[in-house]
């Protein structure tokens, strides 16, 4: 099983470019079937999500060409098969896209119930109520999720949960419906806007993507295109965090700084410097971190998907900061791990009350889902001594080359399978 090494105290200097959106390709992949046309999606992360993801849409018929590891062509005019299950797909959450873009487009599919991370109960009732508004009968048995109408019908829909997931997949589903659809308390973040574009760059049309009602007039057909996905925001902030941890000085590349504007306001309040260019951040890491405040909220609120990382660099903050998560129940499974590196953390439900410490010690963890493997990863780049990371899969569903992105701004950390692996890293960082 692969593992990271980590040797910490290498303050990180230099640059890194980010790669596309996870959350944004999930959903873009899934738009791409919809299609009887070629699309060509660029700027696709090679990461595990997106791989497992692009098997299932072969296995269902659809013509999948890898023209390089960003690039792919994707014809879904072969799809035979409107059951999408296996073991893999059972393990990820966007599984439920597929559901979306096959009903929106065949008016039937059978997906296996999502996965994920553990990272809280992840109810699905906004996209059933969704599907069901739109005219669908759904229907959960044995572990599939199936949806299926004689024709869609657009309608209006309230959300009773700002939910990115239910957004997206009645965007899907409502594109090729029979008349208008307008979703309320619709979700706004930056991947939203990319999957509206892109189904727009098919021939659809939905507009107010970004705010909180999205109108969606149905069309009878979507067609090919060519789209290029949008720079993951989530990538960029964990690089952000990790040059702020380490008191490093990091240019970070093929960024939207609009997208980042909550984390970088955090990292102001902790005494660090964001330069913001046209495409690029610079972070200049403070000699002492300070403490905040940080409460998750849906975009543009600051990210859950960003909560683990800024938990960690506030644990090594001066002062006492507060943390709550408001989007998922069990994200902070990460705490115990920090705690035994040296942090001191105070858990009151949703809330943790963090009281910086000087430093961490290296220790041997594991990663509990993949933003809080990240955060592990930035504890162990500030820790004193060595830090071992297990459970690695779950960062490389979202990180694509996270070790050597990290070595490249002089990071001590390697990718290693046995102990004999850590010992040959450890001869190599000392000598
Ligand atoms: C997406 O999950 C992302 N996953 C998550 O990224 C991200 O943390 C989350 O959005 C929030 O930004 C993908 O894009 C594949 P939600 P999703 O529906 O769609 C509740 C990562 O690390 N809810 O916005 O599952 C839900 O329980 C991951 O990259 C309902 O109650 O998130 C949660 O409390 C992990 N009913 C809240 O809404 C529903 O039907 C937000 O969930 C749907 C959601």
């Amino acid at each position: 099983m692969e593992r990271y090494i980590i040797r910490g105290g290498k303050s990180l200097q230099g640059e890194v470019e980010i790669g596309g959106a996870k959350n944004a390709a999930l959903p873009i992949l899934a738009a791409a079937i919809m299609a009887d046309e070629t699309v060509l999606l660029e700027n696709l992360p090679n990461v595990s999500d997106v791989n497992v993801l692009l098997q299932v849409i072969t296995e269902i018929g659809a013509t999948v060409e890898r023209i390089d590891e960003h690039t792919v062509k994707i014809n879904g005019s072969t799809i035979s098969d409107l059951t999408v299950d296996n073991d893999q797909i059972r393990k990820i959450r966007a599984s439920y896209y597929l559901l979306g873009a096959l009903v929106g487009k065949y008016n039937e599919a059978h997906v296996a119930l999502p996965g994920g991370c553990d990272i809280g109960s992840r109810a699905i009732d906004q996209h059933i109520k969704g599907l069901k508004a739109l005219g669908t009968n759904v229907k959960i048995e044995h572990g599939m999720l199936s949806a299926k109408t004689a024709h869609l019908r657009g309608n209006h829909i309230y959300l009773d949960v700002v939910s990115v997931g239910a957004t997206i997949n009645i965007m899907l589903a409502a594109v090729n419906a029979n008349g208008n659809t307008i979703l309320e308390n619709a979700a706004k973040e930056p991947h939203i806007v990319d999957v509206a574009n892109m189904l727009n760059s098919m021939g659809a049309n939905i507009r107010g993507a970004g705010t909180d009602v999205i109108r969606i007039k149905g069309v009878p057909k979507l067609h090919g295109t060519e789209y290029s996905i949008i720079p993951d925001q989530i990538e960029a902030g964990t690089f952000m965090m990790a040059a702020a941890v380490t008191h490093g000085d990091v240019l970070i590349h093929n960024v939207i700084p609009k997208h980042l504007e909550a984390i970088t306001a955090k990292l102001n309040e902790m005494d660090c410097r964001v330069i913001e260019y046209d495409d690029a951040v610079r972070v200049i890491g403070a000699e002492h971190l300070r403490s905040t405040h940080v409460k998750t909220l849906p975009y543009p609120g600051f990210p859950t998907d960003m909560q683990p990382q800024i938990s960690v660099a506030l644990a090594l903050a001066n002062g006492t900061s507060i943390v709550t998560e408001s989007i998922f129940e069990s994200r902070f499974r990460y705490i115990d791990e920090i705690v035994r590196m040296g942090a001191n953390v105070r858990m009151l439900d949703n809330t943790a009350v963090i009281t910086g410490v000087p430093a961490f010690t290296g220790a041997e963890v594991a990663a509990p889902d993949l933003r809080a493997g990240a955060a592990l990863v930035i504890a162990g780049l500030a820790a004193q001594g060595y830090t071992v990371i297990d459970d690695i899969v779950y960062i490389q569903r979202g990180y694509e080359e996270f070790d050597k992105k990290l070595q490249q701004l002089g990071a001590e950390i390697s990718k290693v399978e046995t102990d004999r692996d850590i010992e040959k890293f450890k001869l190599k960082v000392v000598s």
